[in-house]
């Protein structure tokens, strides 16, 4: 019998937006992607792994419901740690063909636009990584699981090299800085709505990649040139210049998908008065506050923590049934420990 191996994974939000895969299968991005790891305090999953011989199936239980297991992504992901565990000798034989049991639970909405599949691919690959005890990185395998989610194997500021190879072996993740290298960073989350989007992030990338002119002028003539000076502004915490990158970024990708055909819509009317909003602010103030949104209608904004106060309360001014206040996090570190 195995211990029951519990982990705990981040979000991660991107500046950089990764929109259209060049493989299907293997989830490989068309472009490179920058994100933000947010510390676990607001928002994280937390996935409990347990292997047992008289296990029958495979199963797995997703914020308390039994979920089949027959989701070619989670069961890639066991196969894949399965492989590494056996090629690296981690685990005897006969604890390779025991049955697992999976338990995850996000504590923010799910497939609402808010990386939850980030995190909860994140934490699954760890957790089975523990279980079987692999040492070697599993960035790719999450990735198998949820394209972003090897982006949240990393604290502090990750990039995801869309790589060449067909194989995907240079599709990786890597560290651009820890999250001290800026700790006055900060991540408002608001959160505008929690129901399930209508068009999952597969589709819409797909509906894109086919159809959409922008796109293809976004990754040859925008991300890459983007994406360096994202790192550079990062590097030397030039706020303005990631500021006015990350806004630019996530409006485009917004753009692409109302230039697919069909068209499809992540952000409200909601979205769109937080993007006024803030653009209002930093004309007032300089550019202070960056907003970014996902395959959702929740605003992320990347501030700094002396703006925090100010911000917090045109929040509440703008939106008074809002409470911010419980929606602020750092970048997460590499040092905190992934266990509960
Ligand atoms: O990894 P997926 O399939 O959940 O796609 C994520 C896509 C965006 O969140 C919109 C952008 C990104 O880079 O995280």
């Amino acid at each position: 019998m195995s211990d029951i191996v519990t982990v705990v994974a981040p979000v991660n939000i991107a500046v950089i937006k990764y929109w259209g895969k060049r493989d299907e299968d293997l989830i490989l991005p068309l472009n490179d992607s920058v994100s933000g790891t947010l510390d676990t305090s607001i928002m994280c999953a937390k996935t409990s792994v347990c292997a047992r011989p008289e296990f029958e199936e495979d199963e797995i239980w997703l914020n308390g419901k039994k979920e089949s297991f027959s989701s070619p992504r989670v069961k890639n992901c066991l196969k894949e740690i399965k492989a590494r565990a056996a090629a690296e000798k981690c685990v005897s034989d006969e604890f390779l063909q025991w049955k697992v049991h999976v338990c995850s639970e996000n504590n923010f909405p799910t497939a609402a636009g808010l990386a939850s599949s980030a995190a909860g691919y994140a934490c699954l690959v760890t957790a089975l990584a523990k279980l079987y005890k692999v040492k070697s990185n599993v960035s790719s395998i999450a990735r198998l699981g949820s394209g972003s989610a090897c982006r949240s194997v990393y604290g502090g500021f990750v990039r995801w090299h869309a790589g060449t190879s067909a194989d995907g072996s240079d599709s990786i993740a890597t560290q651009i800085v820890e999250s001290t290298h800026w700790p006055e960073m900060r991540a408002l989350i608001l959160v505008v709505g929690d129901t399930k989007k209508k068009t999952s992030s597969t589709i819409g990338m797909k509906i894109s990649a086919q159809t959409s002119e922008l796109l293809q002028h976004r990754i040859k003539h925008c991300v890459p040139q983007r994406t360096e000076e994202i790192i550079e502004a990062i590097k030397s915490k030039d706020f303005p210049k990631f500021a006015e990158i990350t806004m630019k970024d996530s409006n485009q990708c917004h753009a692409v998908c109302l230039d697919s055909y069909p068209p499809f819509f992540y952000m409200t009317e909601v979205s769109h008065m937080i993007i006024e909003l803030i653009h209002k602010y930093n004309e007032l103030y300089g550019t202070k506050v960056a907003y970014t949104f996902d395959a959702g209608p929740n605003a992320c904004l990347y501030l700094l923590e002396s703006e925090v106060p100010k911000v917090i309360s045109l929040i509440k001014h703008a939106f008074p049934s809002s409470n911010p206040d419980s929606f602020i996090t750092g970048l997460k570190s590499d040092e905190e420990v992934l266990d509960p």
